[in-house]
């Protein structure tokens, strides 16, 4: 199967964690985007979604599910995203999109965070795929050698020739080099230093499940 097939099978897979009439969360990414096509053939079951991305927002509301602010709904039954890299706590790096503030707050508003991701993203530790930290523009160069200090070299992220601007206005850090032993710890150091809007390390917003797209079929991890 190819990567794209797997994608799409887990994003199918997620219906099943998707509660008949409650508002769920939804992620960001080719691998949310295969879900939102699958949840369109349920929309008449649920009230709608709260979107982490404008791009999500477009495809959701493009497909006639209807998206609330998350200022409007209390607390979702279930947030279902992709990741970049998980391991097998559930930790995860995330912001491949650059939707991960977004991302975090909706998981944070949701009982149960759904992986769903194909099997090249697994991990025994994370670090190898660069950490997206969305940052103050005027703090990034300063955060920069705040991750030289720890060994990881930071990348401005770009697009069209100038630095990317996220759905929140901000700019964008990839963090190569780090090796993540202790994702909790991390995070939770990180997130103390002044300019840092949300590091894409999602430990303390771990998924409780990962639905893992195989050659062999969908394997759940939980
Ligand atoms: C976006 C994300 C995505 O979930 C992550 O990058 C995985 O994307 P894809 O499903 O396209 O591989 O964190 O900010």
């Amino acid at each position: 199967m190819t990567q794209d097939e797997l994608k799409t099978l887990v994003g199918q897979a997620a219906l099943q964690y998707v509660v008949p009439g409650e508002i769920v969360g939804v992620g960001t990414g080719s691998t949310v985007n295969k879900f939102i096509a699958a949840l369109a053939t349920m929309k008449d079951r649920i009230p709608g979604a709260v979107s982490s991305s404008v791009a999500s927002t477009r495809l959701l509301e493009s497909l006639g599910i209807r998206v609330f602010e998350a200022t409007e709904v209390d607390e979702l039954a279930v947030y279902i995203d992709g990741a970049d890299e998980i391991d097998g706590q559930g930790y995860m790096i995330k912001g491949g999109g650059a939707a991960l503030t977004r991302e975090k707050i909706v998981a944070a508003q949701s009982r149960r965070f759904v992986c769903i991701a194909d099997e090249s993203k697994l991990v025994q530790q994370l670090g190898r795929f660069p950490v997206p930290v969305e940052v103050i523009p005027m703090a990034a160069r300063r955060i920069a050698r705040q991750f030289a200090a720890l060994g990881g070299t930071a990348t401005l992220r770009q697009k069209d020739g100038q630095p990317l601007v996220t759905d929140n206005g901000q700019h964008i850090l990839d963090v190569a080099g780090l090796a993540i032993a202790d994702p909790l710890g991390f995070e939770s150091e990180v997130n103390q230093w002044p300019g840092v809007v949300t590091v894409g390390v999602f430990a303390h917003q771990k998924a409780a499940v990962c639905l893992l797209g195989t050659a062999s079929g969908v394997r759940t991890l939980s």
